[in-house]
């Protein structure tokens, strides 16, 4: 028997990944992993259960028409009480984690380490109770040792090991930031809860336009980690920004990932001006309607919220509209508990 994992991507965020066996169906398999589907009749008959397929090989047993057309059906629509996986897959559930009983996971862990990867920037390893179920380019808040805070943070990491890695910018004063820098030691407890979020890589069915602000490289880091793995039939162009050069972190694993999946290019630029370097200012001095591919590619955008906006603003002014835009702003914490 083979069992396949099935991440559930619910409407608020919330990401749970279960395991179904390749003779069960999907509702039963998450039922038995205590979160309840949208479900009715359980027969293929009302529609109740449908769910989109973004990715993963699956056959559908019996249903009636009126349940799912044949064009829902060619788009990607599931009925999952009748879904059984024929491989890993990608669930878009039309309803909130609370509404099918579940809620983000919390997985205790430990501090392994702290690396000062540089003046603005930290990697931070952490020993996982369990292997946490994510897709490359989510994230999860994990708890700052020593206050009631918690602070989001995007996987750097592959998923499927017990252990996680991060890559956290360096605010001097900030919570987290503070205590990476002054009192962090191996061991420290730490609670992540997750994973979340919709900036997460789907299949690659085009060229890619990956562009990374400072740590917003995080999550591109895991998924060149699952590219490395599955490979690439397409061309991925990374452009990294920073201000200075030695704000240039994890380079040299980008680039032997790079080389290993064989049509990466890494693209590094430099904001502050006495840095030399072959490509000075922001990454909207130098991304060009031509690396969009007169709109038939996917960009993936990740950084500090004015580094998103410029490039939105950039890519209206360009006039070039990508196939899929998908972005991730490192908001601060306390702005979004303001904005809630
Ligand atoms: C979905 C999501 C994913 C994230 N992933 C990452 C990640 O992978 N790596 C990473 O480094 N960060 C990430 N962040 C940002 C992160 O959650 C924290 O906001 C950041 O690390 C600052 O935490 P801190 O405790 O050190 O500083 P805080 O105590 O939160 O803040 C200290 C001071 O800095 C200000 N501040 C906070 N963030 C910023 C900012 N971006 N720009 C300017 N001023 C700021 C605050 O308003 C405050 O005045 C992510 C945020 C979100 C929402
Ligand atoms: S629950 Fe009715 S079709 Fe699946």
């Amino acid at each position: 028997m083979t069992t396949y994992n099935i991440a559930l991507n619910f409407e608020d965020g919330v990401t749970r990944v279960i395991q179904c066996d390749d003779d069960e169906k999907v509702t039963d398999a998450a039922f038995r992993q205590k979160i309840n589907l949208p479900m009715d009749c359980r027969d293929g008959v009302c529609g109740t259960c449908k769910c989109f397929a973004e990715k993963g090989a699956y056959e559908l047993e019996f249903y009636m028409d009126e349940s799912m057309s044949d064009e829902e059906a060619e788009q990607g629509y599931v009925l999952t009480c009748q879904m059984i996986p024929e491989s890993d897959c990608v669930l878009r559930v039309p309803a909130s984690s609370a509404v099918c009983k579940t809620a983000p996971e919390a997985i205790d862990g430990a501090v392994l380490g702290v690396d000062r990867l540089s003046g603005t920037s930290f990697g931070l390893r952490v020993r996982l109770s369990k292997p946490m179920g994510f897709l490359p380019g989510q994230y999860v808040n994990v708890t700052v040792p020593g206050t009631g805070a918690h602070r989001s943070y995007s996987f750097s990491s592959a998923p499927g090991t017990d252990e996680a890695t991060f890559l956290i910018r360096n605010l001097p004063g900030g919570v987290m930031s503070s205590y990476l820098g002054d009192r962090a030691q191996p061991g420290d407890a730490v609670t992540l809860t997750g994973p979340m979020g919709a900036f997460y890589l789907r299949p690659i069915e085009r060229p890619q336009l990956w562009l990374a602000g400072g740590t917003g490289l995080a999550p591109f880091l895991s998924m060149l980690e699952q590219v490395t793995k599955q490979g690439s039939d397409h061309p991925i162009t990374l452009y990294y920004a920073v201000t200075r050069a030695a704000d240039l972190v994890e380079l040299d694993r980008v680039n032997a990932m790079a080389e290993k999946i064989g049509n990466v290019t890494v693209i590094t630029i430099l904001a502050a001006e006495d840095d030399a370097h072959d490509r000075k200012g922001f990454v909207t001095d130098h991304v060009t309607a031509e690396d969009l591919n007169d709109g038939d590619c996917d960009v993936y955008l990740c950084g500090p919220p004015p580094m998103v906006d410029a490039v939105r603003v950039h890519f209206a002014k360009l006039g070039v509209e990508p196939a899929n835009f998908h972005y991730e702003k490192f908001n601060p914490t306390e702005e979004k508990a303001e904005a809630a």
